[in-house]
């Protein structure tokens, strides 16, 4: 018997030193310490010894008993060190490591010129305002004198959200807003996005972004409206720039007109990019308040008169930087627009 306890002793001295993991130690105490486990089993054959044998016996069982007690108890203290350490070294953070440099972003360039616009609006005395850019049928055409069968309203030119509510398909809605619940004198400004069915080119996107200007007082003329907008496009792009009116039709202004400025690339002269006009593409589109527009306000045509205007935000963006494609200002492609 005694050579069985030594030769047990041995083999899980033996095991205890390879193993590396708690559970296997509880493995080990059970199979050799526990009720079923082999120490266990061999001393239930004492009573067979001899009465000189037996305390004899005995005591080396339970040296053997302790030692492999002692063994596992330092195996799992050395096992729970290691794994501490291992934790340690994992969830290390080292305070003083020097990280990439955060990148710190700027103003998208549309934003950038809106802001620029409104300041520049609100040193000529205008106002600010704001306004939704899910619209009812009647702000965006109704109320602006645009007729049931006018092709803007199409299916294929404006995204409608029922047959009541749509997308702006450009800010002069604000107009209505604004003189639905102001009296004259008004003065104001809108920024803001604007929705069209509209393909993409070059110059055009089917989101984009307009400046609408709004002026009701008595005795207001094409005259204030040609001043204003010079004063605008000269404080904007410089004097040496030069502005067109052309005559054109919107349904909201009597009479109206489309304004261009003169081609940045060649300075007027005509070259490829302005298609040998000397003219860049067109900017905004003007007129005077049509006086069914004003009625449908509750502004009295006969005292009233005013003037608005409507720009693209993303061609004034272009012409000013000098950018001949409008995808590049939604790409969001970093190298373009860490230029500005
Ligand atoms: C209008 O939207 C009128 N509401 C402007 C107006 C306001 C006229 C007040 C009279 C009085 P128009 O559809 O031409 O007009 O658009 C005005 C400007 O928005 C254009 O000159 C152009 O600069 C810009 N624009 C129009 N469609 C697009 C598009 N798809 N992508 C980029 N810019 C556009």
């Amino acid at each position: 018997m005694k050579d069985k306890l030594l030769e047990i002793k041995e083999k899980v001295i033996d095991r205890i030193d390879e193993i590396d993991a708690l559970e296997e130690c509880e493995d080990i105490r059970v199979k050799v310490l526990g009720k079923k486990g082999d120490l266990t089993q061999l001393l239930r054959g004492m009573g067979k010894l001899s009465k000189e044998e037996r305390p004899v016996i005995g005591k080396l069982a339970n040296e053997v008993r302790e030692e492999i007690e002692n063994k596992l108890t330092s195996k799992k203290e050395q096992i729970i060190e290691i794994q501490k350490k291992l934790r340690e070294e994992e969830e290390k953070i080292d305070v003083t490591v020097n990280r990439n440099k955060l990148e710190i972003g700027h103003r998208h360039p549309l934003n950038h010129t809106m802001e620029e616009l409104e300041n520049l609006f609100l040193t000529m005395g205008f106002s600010v305002v704001e306004g939704p850019e899910v619209e009812t049928v009647e702000n965006n055409f109704d109320l602006l004198n645009s007729p049931q069968d006018h092709p803007s309203r199409d299916l294929t030119d404006t995204f409608y959200i029922t047959d009541d509510i749509l997308l702006r398909t450009h800010t002069s809605p604000m107009q209505i807003r604004t003189m639905k619940t102001k009296k004259p004198p008004i003065r104001i400004v809108s920024t803001g996005r604007t929705f069209r069915f509209d393909d993409v080119d070059d110059t055009h996107s089917p989101m984009f972004h307009q400046i609408e200007g709004l002026v009701v007082d008595e005795n207001i003329t094409m005259a204030n409206l040609i001043d204003t907008i010079n004063t605008f496009i000269h404080e904007f792009f410089g004097d040496d720039i030069e502005t067109r009116f052309r005559p054109h039709h919107f349904p909201f202004t009597e009479p109206s007109v489309e304004v261009d400025v003169t081609c940045f690339n060649c300075g007027g002269k005509g070259c490829e990019e302005c298609h040998n006009t000397g003219w860049s593409m067109e900017l905004l589109g003007a007129g005077l308040v049509h006086p069914n527009v004003l009625r449908n306000c509750g502004i009295d045509p006969e005292k009233y008169s005013g003037f608005a205007f409507g720009m693209g935000v993303d061609r004034i963006t272009m012409v000013k930087h000098g950018i001949d494609n409008i995808r590049l200002l939604y790409d969001n492609d970093k190298r373009f627009l860490k230029q500005f």
